[in-house]
């Protein structure tokens, strides 16, 4: 059957009404410009679930005032088409308008976490991506939603929302897609040359080592300041790589910064660099 685009919350809320009661509804919310990593979702979802469902929604609450929104690959046709190959029932499609009233003033403000390194580095940015989250789950009303790991602090934001504020949904992280070379792949990649999307490898390259060196460790904790300056020291010798916004070592269950890490415990290392002008953002578990 033939994927529903609804571009109207008053056409999605009837496209869902129609959903028969008791069938398992699983969403992923994206912001369009889509890529293998947002198909591994949706194929998720299609695997997990009775109905899926898509939205396409460029959000102005997350971007900053010096932020990309008015650059932000905006790939209308190409993205129906992958979600229809890909099975979507139903895509959701709102337009900036009717999600942001001139008179909106309620946010969703997940405490803390401008507070952490990516947050520090965006500021409002993780009101902004739970304010519309929130929006979007309450119109979309899924049983499960998908998320990938790439975006580890926006997983734990998401979490927290649906238990902080009673969704009854079940939460799935999928692991983050790569390319040949390990970048992760990402909208925002279409900005990075050929001779910066091969240097970019470097960002994966170094979080692997430093998870050898964690391996490795014969001891019952590993200095942080160890697994840090081993991944520096290969950034560094990437000079396409022109800038390490942060390399941050975090329990994984509060994302606060450790100074140690527990050789059963683990971690997640997490990274910002920027390569040419494009701000790229990885991680890996320990
Ligand atoms: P967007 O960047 O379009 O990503 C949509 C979803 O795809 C997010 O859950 C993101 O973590 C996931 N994703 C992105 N790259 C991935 C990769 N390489 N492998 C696996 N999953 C990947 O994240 C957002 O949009 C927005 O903040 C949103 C949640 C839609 C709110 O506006």
């Amino acid at each position: 059957t033939k994927m529903q685009i609804c571009h109207d919350i008053a056409s999605f809320r009837q496209a869902r009404a129609n959903v028969h009661k008791g069938l398992t509804v699983g969403y992923v919310p994206t912001m369009g410009g889509l890529h293998e990593g947002h198909i591994s979702l949706i194929q998720q979802a299609r695997k997990q679930c009775d109905v899926v469902v898509s939205s396409v929604f460029v959000n102005p609450a997350q971007f900053g005032p010096n932020e990309d929104f008015d650059k932000y690959p905006r790939t209308f046709d190409a993205d129906m088409a992958k979600l229809g190959e890909n099975g979507v029932d139903i895509v959701f499609v709102p337009q900036t308008k009717d999600m942001y009233l001139p008179e909106h003033r309620v946010y969703v403000d997940p405490v803390g976490f401008d507070d952490v390194p990516e947050g520090k580095c965006r500021p409002g940015f993780f009101r902004g991506v739970a304010t519309v989250v929130t929006k979007l789950f309450n119109i979309v009303a899924p049983t499960h939603a998908f998320f990938g790991q790439k975006d580890a602090v926006q997983c734990v934001v998401i979490k927290r929302i649906i238990e902080d504020l009673n969704f009854p949904i079940e939460l799935k992280v999928l692991k983050t897609k790569r390319e040949e070379n390990g970048l992760a792949m990402s909208t925002r990649n279409q900005y990075l040359s050929p001779a910066e999307r091969t240097a970019s490898a470097v960002i994966y390259a170094g979080l692997k080592s430093a998870q050898d060196l964690f391996k490795n460790a014969t001891t019952s904790s590993i200095p942080a300041a160890t697994l840090r300056d081993n991944i520096e020291s290969i950034y560094r010798s990437e000079p396409l790589l022109n800038d390490i916004q942060y390399i941050s070592i975090a329990s994984k269950e509060t994302m606060d910064e450790l100074t140690d890490v527990d050789t059963t415990a683990g971690a997640i290392i997490s990274v910002a660099v920027k390569v040419g002008n494009c701000r790229l953002i990885d991680n890996i578990g320990l």
